[in-house]
């Protein structure tokens, strides 16, 4: 009969194999949750807040997955114009920062993307570097016109936003 080691071995997998977590469409029970972790952010001036009823009418542009029984991750996709999406209201919970949930939900977002048709994807973030790390650019404000003058243009922070916009051209491959 062949010995069962009683050593257990190191697991060399990286942080998100290990967690495996499964990315879903967002489901109305889910609104509350993903309101609190918004709001976390959004105190914090990190994120801009969104309230409950906006949650609910965009509802079908959020993904997110569970860890543990919560949700731990949570991000949009919204259309814009027939050639530019963004992605928004993206947040990992603290205790699971740094293990590639942020990185699995902007891939899923790209894929559902390009799978609908859209060429441009943009966010305008004060974490240019994850962004920079899937391939977006930093590009000026400028390029984004559509962004720009149809929904900054009704922020708080219009005048003096200092998110940066960064770019993902979804037809090219690099
Ligand atoms: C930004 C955020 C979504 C990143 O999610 P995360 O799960 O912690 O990030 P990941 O573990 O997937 O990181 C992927 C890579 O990006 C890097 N990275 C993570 N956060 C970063 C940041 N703020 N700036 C630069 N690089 C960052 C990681 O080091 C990692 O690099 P590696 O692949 O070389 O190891 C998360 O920290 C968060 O919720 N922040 C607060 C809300 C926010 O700023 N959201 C973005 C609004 S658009």
């Amino acid at each position: 009969m062949p010995k069962v080691s009683t050593v257990s071995q190191p697991d060399t997998r990286r942080p998100t194999e290990q967690l495996a977590p499964h990315i879903r469409p967002a489901t109305i029970p889910d609104v509350p949750e993903i309101h609190e972790m918004l709001e976390v952010y959004a105190s914090q001036g990190a994120l801009l807040p969104r309230p409950m009823s906006d949650l609910y009418r965009h509802l079908r542009d959020f993904f997110v997955a569970e860890l543990e029984g919560k949700i731990a991750v949570c991000g949009a996709l919204e259309i814009f114009t027939e050639n530019l999406g963004e992605v928004r209201s993206l947040v990992v919970t603290e205790n699971f920062k740094g293990r590639g949930l942020g990185h699995l939900l902007v891939k899923r977002i790209v894929t559902e993307a390009r799978t609908i048709g859209l060429s441009r994807l943009m966010a305008l973030t004060y974490a240019p570097g994850f962004f920079h790390k899937l391939g977006f650019r930093t590009v000026s404000k400028g390029f984004l016109p559509e962004k720009v003058w149809g929904v900054c243009v009704k922020c708080y922070k219009f005048n003096n936003c200092d998110e940066t916009a960064v770019l993902l051209e979804l037809n090219r491959e690099d």
